[in-house]
């Protein structure tokens, strides 16, 4: 039998490259794609890597990829969806552009990859869809609100898609990564002609999430999401404030929770949630 096979988008940086190179370390052929014909040699010289071209807002070729990724290497078993970028600023200084731009990449490109892969998979009874949010979908932060809402849309969408394939044996999984140091928050596009009242506030929140983790823990949960059998599980979390969230929320309800978080992103955090919530651990490099 042909080694297995996993699609991953977006693999010309942060989680998707390290998840490349996870997948190819363990033995898997990996079909990669990057959006810019200057990645196209991302991952020369692993030799079980092909790399494509894709654009994931060009929604005809994210439907007609799920064949062409099946022609690499005669198979699929998984498909990643990690492609995505971060659109910050307080909501009414964002331009609908930014807030259409922002869903049409994060949410919009990834429904139709889902769309592209999910025959194949229900066909052959078997694969696994990794759709990558964000744990920016388990509360409330502030001047992140398009990226958030773009994120809980994956983490709904996964809901509804993990009840409506389990019956064709395909699972469909959502990660929520924690704050990572990857090349993400250099390409923010932030919100033009932000209104000055919400600077002193923007700037103070921003002190609090300059600590970030190493990634390639992320693309270790990947790989395990895919290997792990695990067809119940839906929510996958990583890095240190990721792994907390589900039980720091189980300990304190939905309500407190959101209090909790609101008084932390205020920079007023209590002591028990201070307890409760490790921060990132800073990535070495
Ligand atoms: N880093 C974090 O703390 C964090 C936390 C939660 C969730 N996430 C999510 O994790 C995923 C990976 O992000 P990352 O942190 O690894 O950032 P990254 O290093 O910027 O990687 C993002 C990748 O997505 C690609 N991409 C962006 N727009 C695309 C498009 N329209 N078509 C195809 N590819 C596109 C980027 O390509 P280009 O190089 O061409 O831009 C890049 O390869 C994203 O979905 C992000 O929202 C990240």
């Amino acid at each position: 039998m042909s080694a297995q096979t996993v699609v991953i988008t977006g693999t010309s940086s942060g989680f998707g490259g390290l998840a490349v190179r996870r997948f190819a370390r363990a033995g898997w052929n990996v079909v990669a794609t990057v959006r810019k014909e200057s990645e196209l040699q991302a991952h020369d010289g692993i030799e079980s890597v092909r790399t494509l071209l894709l654009d994931v807002d060009d929604e005809a070729a994210d439907l007609a990829f799920g064949e062409r990724a099946l022609a690499q290497f005669g198979r699929v078993d998984a498909l990643i969806n990690n492609a995505g970028y971060f659109q910050a600023g307080p909501l009414e200084a964002t331009t609908m552009d930014q807030v259409r731009r922002q869903f049409q990449t994060n949410v919009f490109g990834l429904i139709a990859l889902n769309k592209a892969f999910i025959p194949i998979f229900r066909k052959q009874r078997s694969g696994v869809i990794v759709n990558v949010s964000s744990i920016s979908a388990d509360g409330g932060f502030p001047y992140t609100s398009n990226y958030q809402a773009s994120k809980a849309a994956v983490a709904s969408l996964t809901e509804g898609l993990h009840a409506e394939l389990a019956e064709f044996d395909v699972i469909v999984k959502a990660l929520h990564p924690g704050n990572h140091m990857t090349k993400i928050f250099s390409k923010t596009e932030v919100a033009p002609e932000i209104p000055a009242e919400y600077l002193p506030s923007m700037t103070l929140f921003n002190t609090l999430n300059t600590v970030r983790s190493d990634p390639a823990g992320t693309a270790d949960v990947m790989f395990q999401m895919v290997l792990d059998g695990n067809t119940k599980k839906v929510h996958y979390y990583s890095g240190p404030d990721g792994e907390a969230i589900p039980r720091v929320k189980q300990l304190l309800g939905q309500d407190w929770y959101f209090e909790e978080l609101s008084a932390r992103n205020r920079a007023e955090a209590s002591p028990l949630w201070n307890t409760l919530m490790p921060a990132p651990v800073a990535a070495s490099d």
